[in-house]
């Protein structure tokens, strides 16, 4: 079984923790988003995994190489520019698939069934088939209508206000995974940007194109808010008592750890600092002295001063959180971005230039 998975796009909405690293590289609970999900892949029987790349496209290559004994075989097929999800997908697949297959957005987590996903594809008769999950905000999302044997009657592609009025709730969105038939990819035109939201599954309306809904977990990690959501996530379903520190870490007795958390290695949290739960240490970092770093995900190598408060917050590689400086309510800080002293900040996302940024 083939998948191919699009890691292609600039992770804009998630800016300025994406100037460093594409989105699917970036730690959930500690290993990155790409490591979840090839786990999940191997598990449903994916010996092969073919990465369309654009941004940043060395850094997976790099972390992955062709991948780990026990798991899939990884190829990485790189655009010159954008090609759109359809034309990526075509790339990647096009002469290497001879029977259906899998395509994934690089940016889901979730409890996909992907078993049952190819046996529904292969009883339904359908030529594509897309992964279902029920949102109560599908604006952000691709609206998927079906009628009571799964086949879809409409895609709406980030749906207007008008374009929801006459849709009951519970509205079924597209999950971001689809199984599909090679014939497909002959739909889709070479030598430009194509979209498989907006040009190929209206094409397919009617004529082969089935739904198949999940009622699992599943979260789009592409905004700060979601982000910070797949870590609780992973974070909760940690076994035992839901504290993991690192054999390499330093945590000074005179600290708590709250669970769920994870503190990686070599961090180091001092004498009267809190941590958790809902909180991930990056590699590197340091918690000085009576501050507290509640519900956040700080990257590798951050710095948080003594008797600064980092709540419900995100902090990239490097960044720098000044002695009793305060984020609250959802700060995002670039990598290599320092707060000064005493600051207070709720809601803002603070960044360098990106030319200042060292990619890695
Ligand atoms: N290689 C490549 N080339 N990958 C791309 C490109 C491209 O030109 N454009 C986007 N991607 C990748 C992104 O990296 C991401 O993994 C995936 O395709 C989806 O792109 P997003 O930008 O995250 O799309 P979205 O979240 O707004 O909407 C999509 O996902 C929703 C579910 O999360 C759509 O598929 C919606 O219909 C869907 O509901
Ligand atoms: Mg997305």
């Amino acid at each position: 079984m083939i998948a191919v998975v699009l890691v292609g796009g600039t992770g804009t909405r998630l800016r300025p923790i994406t100037l460093d690293r594409p989105k699917p590289m970036l730690p959930i609970g500690g290993r990155p988003f790409l490591a979840h999900l090839l786990t999940r892949l191997g598990d449903a029987g994916v010996d092969h995994v073919i990465f369309s790349c654009g941004y940043l496209p060395d850094a997976i290559r790099r972390h992955f190489g062709e991948g780990a004994d026990d798991g899939p075989r990884l190829t990485y097929v790189v655009e010159d520019e954008p090609l759109g999800t359809a034309g990526a997908i075509r790339l990647a697949a096009y002469g290497r698939v001879d029977e259906p297959f899998l395509a994934l957005n690089g940016d889901v987590l979730a409890d996909l069934d992907l078993r049952a996903f190819r046996r529904f594809h292969a009883a339904s008769g359908a030529r594509a088939t897309i992964a279902l999950t029920a949102v109560t905000e599908p604006e952000r999302y691709g609206l998927v209508l079906t009628d009571t044997s799964g086949a879809v009657v409409a895609f709406r592609e980030k749906p207007s206000t008008a374009e929801l009025a006459d849709v009951p709730e519970p509205y079924l969105i597209n999950a971001g995974a689809y199984v599909l038939d090679p014939d497909v990819l002959e739909l889709v035109p070479s030598g430009r940007a194509v979209s498989i939201e907006r040009e190929v599954f209206p094409l397919l309306v009617g004529d082969g194109l089935h739904g198949w809904e999940s009622t699992g977990y599943w979260n789009d990690i592409g905004t700060p808010e979601s982000y910070l959501a797949a870590n609780h996530h992973v974070l909760g379903a940690q076994p035992g008592d839901g504290v993991r520190v690192d054999p390499t870490a330093v945590v000074d007795p005179g600290a708590e750890l709250v669970a769920p958390v994870l503190i990686g290695a070599e961090a180091v949290v001092e004498d009267g600092a809190r941590v958790g739960p809902g909180s991930v240490i990056g590699a590197g970092s340091r918690v000085e002295a009576d501050a507290y770093v509640l519900g956040s995900v700080l990257h590798e190598r951050v710095h948080v001063g003594r008797g600064a408060r980092v709540l419900d917050s995100v902090a990239a590689a490097g960044a720098v959180v000044g002695d009793h400086a305060e984020l609250r309510e959802l700060v995002v800080l670039g990598p290599a971005v320092r707060v000064a002293p005493g600051r207070v900040l709720a809601r803002e996302r603070l960044a360098l230039e990106p030319a200042d940024v060292a990619v890695g």
